[in-house]
């Protein structure tokens, strides 16, 4: 966890390709947090560049979000401007002294950055009663298992310890959701905490395509990548828009975006 939290200073080494090349969360998700959510404001937690951001702020609610890397809050401040109910702070959430009863608070691929031993007293804290906890992720699951094999075989170049970096899913590897909300999601430690309940899970799964040269950039936006050292970094680099490169240009992934749900009683 110690080695996780180092690298979670990273992404702002690269905050404009990260904006560039991330993907977003789809709109049938924001609808459905919006819509579970306790009333009063909202508070984002690692805001980042805003890729979750502008979908809640379209809808013109009152949010505030936490983003401690000045280079990512620097494009976040940029993309939220034309939103007058939005604003930005740059602590983390360990140090932020709550200062309102949330209604909502949501994080988005963001949740694991957070200390797993105070965060979900910290949601607690920052939520008003009824109010709703939502943390999701995207996960890019391969159907295309010669590309996928493909492509493990260059990770393991780099890290022969196994680390799954983003092409290491296959989609029929992929849980199916029959889990139940202990089985699935275990590590947030929610289930049995009697301040929260109302437990859900739910997937949303959607169509991401990259060409291989925005896929090596998007690549280089993660964590594991950008901890690579810079010479090994575009070695693996090329070697992956190789392998894209020889699997037709352009690699697909079947998203799946996974949503937590909890309300704070
Ligand atoms: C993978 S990015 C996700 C950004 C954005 N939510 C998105 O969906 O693209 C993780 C973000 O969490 C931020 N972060 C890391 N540790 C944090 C902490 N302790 N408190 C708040 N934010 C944190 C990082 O600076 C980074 O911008």
């Amino acid at each position: 966890m110690t080695q996780q939290r180092e690298r979670s200073n990273v992404f702002g080494e690269a905050a404009d390709q990260y904006e560039a090349f991330r993907p977003g969360y789809p709109e049938a998700l924001v609808a459905d947090v919006l819509a579970d959510a306790g009333p009063g404001p909202a508070l984002e937690v690692g805001a980042g560049t805003g890729k979750a951001t502008v979908a809640f702020a379209a809808h013109g609610i009152d949010l505030l979000c936490l983003e401690p890397d000045a280079r990512m809050a620097a494009v976040l401040a940029r993309r939220v401007a034309g939103f007058p109910g939005v604003s930005v702070v740059g602590d983390r959430f360990e140090t932020w002294p709550p200062d309102r009863g949330y209604g909502l608070l949501y994080s988005a691929q963001a949740w694991h950055w957070i200390d797993p031993a105070r965060r979900t007293d910290l949601a607690a804290a920052a939520l008003a009663p009824g109010g709703l906890l939502a943390l999701f992720w995207n996960a890019s699951l391969l159907g295309d298992h010669a590309l996928q094999a493909a492509l493990v075989e260059v990770d393991e170049r780099y890290w022969p310890g196994g680390e799954r970096t983003a092409h290491a899913y296959r989609i029929d590897e992929y849980p199916t959701g029959t889990e139940t909300f202990e089985q699935e999601w275990g590590e947030l430690a929610l289930h049995g905490d009697a301040r929260f309940g109302d437990l859900r899970s739910r997937h949303y799964r959607w169509t991401l395509r990259y060409s291989a040269a925005d896929y090596a950039s998007f690549l280089a936006t993660t964590s594991l990548y950008r901890t690579l050292e810079p010479a090994d970094r575009s070695q693996a680099l090329t070697a992956v828009t190789e392998v894209v490169d020889a699997a037709g240009g352009e690699i697909e992934f079947t998203v799946d975006t996974s949503l937590a749900t909890a309300r704070r009683g």
